[in-house]
């Protein structure tokens, strides 16, 4: 039979220390240490654990033509039946399609092998990161540097200092204005629902397409109000809908050429569940009016980026446009707006029936009236959102 190495393959000989009472009353340093060999392989998106004849293995097989079983040593053939079965070979019979077309899918999106494993091996599942923060004792800033002593320091000088050029500081204007009262929202008021039109113009400012440029038969580019690498606009916008006046709650693509909704099917769970689930759990996000899940077409981008070293940070950069002009979009109507990047994407890419390593969601943005009252700690300095009674 014929069979090749999994496209991409990483692996990593992880050390992992864990606390030893034994060791420790023996004398020893208290810690335990396990070592492992484990394979990366982002078209399986779980790590396995090989042995070390299996790392020499993988390495004396070709990951791009098919080599023939009876060439490899006869003692090496319970170990290829058990890299097969993994998904870290890549067999050419019908019993190992499975493996194969996620193999050749992956193959096919232009990844560069970094990237993807970035991709593959950082998404969550049910990740609490509140509890997180509650176990490492670090709620508030005190506790923050008593655990893990003080930061790099928040400025530097660097250069010729004494040959520094004062810069004039010009005078604010209402863009300054706009810019000044951004601020991070973590108070939604879920008891005044969102206009319908707000929505619409916050979606039409942020997502939509402004012109459409037919560059050569089937290469149409997109003008949208943020930059995007090589104008190929690979993120998509799908929206949890909680308190959008006439539009019913649940989840939606948004289609940016037609400045249209379209519903998708209703999530396993209730949709505040994976409101919550989605935002990792931070309560003061879940509840927002909208939510924008910022969904890339990896191929898109990798269409004309392949395998390139820098195609996976300028999507996760052109994520962090659109975000921008979304909190400025939102705080120039009134509202609030937030990003987060602590989300648990596996539930999430399930719900919206995304496939996993051609699409992904990058980040979730929300936005919505605020609530009155501050319950949850914002970034307002110059109390430019909320009276200072209330920061
Ligand atoms: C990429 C990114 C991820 C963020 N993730 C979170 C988050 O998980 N939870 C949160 O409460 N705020 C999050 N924030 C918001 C920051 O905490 C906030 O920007 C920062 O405290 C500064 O406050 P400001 O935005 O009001 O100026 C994130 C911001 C960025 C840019």
């Amino acid at each position: 039979m014929l069979l090749r190495r999994c496209a991409v393959l990483y692996i990593e000989p992880r050390e992992t220390l864990d606390f030893d009472l034994t060791s420790l009353l023996s004398g020893g340093d208290g810690l335990s240490v396990q070592r492992q060999w484990l394979a990366l392989a982002p078209h399986i998106g779980e790590e396995v654990e090989i042995d070390v004849a299996a790392c020499a293995l993988l390495g004396n097989i070709s990951a791009h033509t098919w080599t023939d079983t009876k060439n490899l040593p006869e003692e090496t053939r319970l170990l290829w039946r058990r890299l097969l079965k993994q998904g870290l070979l890549i067999g050419k019979g019908r019993e190992h399609a499975h493996w194969r077309a996620r193999d050749e899918r992956l193959r096919e999106l232009y990844w560069h092998p970094l990237g993807a494993t970035l991709q593959a091996f950082t998404r969550w599942q049910d990740n609490d990161s509140v509890q997180a923060i509650e176990d490492t004792g670090t709620q508030t800033v005190p506790e923050m540097r008593q655990v893990l002593g003080p930061p790099p320091p928040e400025s530097y000088v660097d250069g010729d200092d004494e040959a520094g050029i004062d810069l004039p500081w010009a005078t604010g204007n209402s863009f300054d204005e706009l810019l000044l009262s951004r601020v991070t929202c973590r108070n939604f008021d879920i008891a005044r629902p969102l206009p319908l039109a707000m929505f619409s113009q916050l979606m039409q400012r942020v997502f939509a397409a402004q012109d459409k440029i037919e560059g050569a038969p089937d290469t149409t580019f997109l003008k949208k109000t943020s930059p995007s690498g090589g104008g190929l606009h690979p993120v998509e916008a799908y929206c949890l809908l909680q308190h959008v006046e006439g539009v019913a709650p649940g989840l939606y693509h948004y289609d940016c050429v037609r400045h249209r909704l379209a519903p998708l099917s209703a999530p396993a769970m209730p949709l505040e569940e994976l409101a919550s689930v989605g935002v990792a759990y931070q309560h003061w996000f879940a509840n927002a009016h909208a939510m924008v899940m910022l969904v890339p077409r990896f191929d898109r981008t990798f269409w004309k980026y392949r395998q390139h070293m820098k195609g996976y940070r300028v999507i996760a950069l052109e994520s962090g446009h659109l975000s921008q002009t979304l909190y400025l979009s939102a705080t120039e109507a009134g509202l609030g707006a937030f990003i987060t990047a602590a989300i648990n994407e596996k539930p999430l890419e399930e719900a919206l029936g995304l496939q996993p390593m051609s699409q992904g969601v990058m980040a979730i943005c929300g936005f919505g009236w605020r609530g009155e009252v501050m319950d949850t700690t914002e970034l307002d300095p110059q109390n430019r959102i909320w009276q200072s009674a209330d920061a």
